[in-house]
């Protein structure tokens, strides 16, 4: 967000309220390594508890993080299922460590194609967190951006088919308040790992007007000191004087 005082002399952007973040690099991790895939997931896994817990001493309000994608799925049966199992794991974790800090957890994606049994822990976590008032964490699970846009469109198009909706009063507002993300603000930042460049059918309608950050560390290496780089650079280097985040969310 560009900000300008009274006098016009100075801008300069304020924390994001929202990053999201696609955690790419756990494979090449554990490559490097001479370790299964699972262990690059299993790391990363641990990783995102080092970033949620950053995210919220910053002050950041959005956490939305890549964790399954609908492409995903055609990975061997063998690291999906690590995967789904890590999740078993991690959902509880996360829960249960951030509670105390007011961290809601919130998924999103399509969840009716998950087991049975981490489709009940999801609603059950969401359920238990929802009276939080900190930081709220989004986990993608089963999410597609274009599968999103084609749930929601689905949502408008059979209030235009009852009659409810013309087709033509149709806006950007409506389409927002029907994904996956309704009422959350959209990532002013978003970080990919890995030295990859590409949004990968991530939040393709949220990402319109968002900064774009990329880092050469593989996502089980990302810690929450390059998270505050991440944002430093979005802040504006020139801004940062040797300095780091203060309490006040401002750039010393
Ligand atoms: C990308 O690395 C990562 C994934 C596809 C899964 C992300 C999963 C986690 C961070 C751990 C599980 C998450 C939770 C919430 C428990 P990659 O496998 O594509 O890496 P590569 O490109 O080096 O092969």
């Amino acid at each position: 967000m560009l900000l300008s005082d009274k006098n016009n002399q100075k801008s300069e952007k304020k924390l994001p309220q929202h990053i999201a973040i696609i955690m790419d690099g756990n494979g090449r991790w554990a490559k490097k390594r001479a370790l299964p895939r699972k262990a690059g997931h299993k790391a990363g896994a641990k990783a995102l508890e080092g970033i949620i817990e950053g995210a919220n001493e910053m002050g950041i309000r959005h956490l939305t993080v890549y964790a399954f994608s609908t492409e995903n799925w055609k990975r061997s049966e063998d690291e999906v299922s690590a995967i789904m199992d890590l999740l078993r794991q991690y959902l509880k974790t996360y829960f249960t460590r951030f509670q105390k800090d007011n961290v809601r957890m919130h998924v999103i994606g399509d969840i009716s194609r998950l087991d049975q049994d981490i489709q009940e822990q999801i609603i059950e976590i969401e359920k238990l967190s929802a009276d939080k008032d900190g930081m709220t964490v989004h986990i993608a699970l089963n999410y597609g951006g274009r599968d999103e846009l084609r749930r929601g469109i689905t949502v408008l198009a059979k209030r235009v088919e009852e009659g409810k909706l013309r087709a033509e009063e149709i806006t950007e507002e409506m389409i927002s308040n029907v994904l996956d993300t309704a009422g959350v603000p959209d990532p002013e930042l978003m970080i990919r790992t890995s030295g990859e460049e590409r949004i990968s059918n991530f939040l393709l309608w949220q990402l319109a007007y968002s900064e774009f950050y990329f880092s050469e560390k593989l996502w089980p290496d990302f810690t929450k000191e390059d998270l505050e780089d991440a944002i430093l650079q979005y802040c504006g280097r020139e801004r940062r004087f040797g300095g780091r985040l203060t309490e006040s969310n401002e750039v010393k």
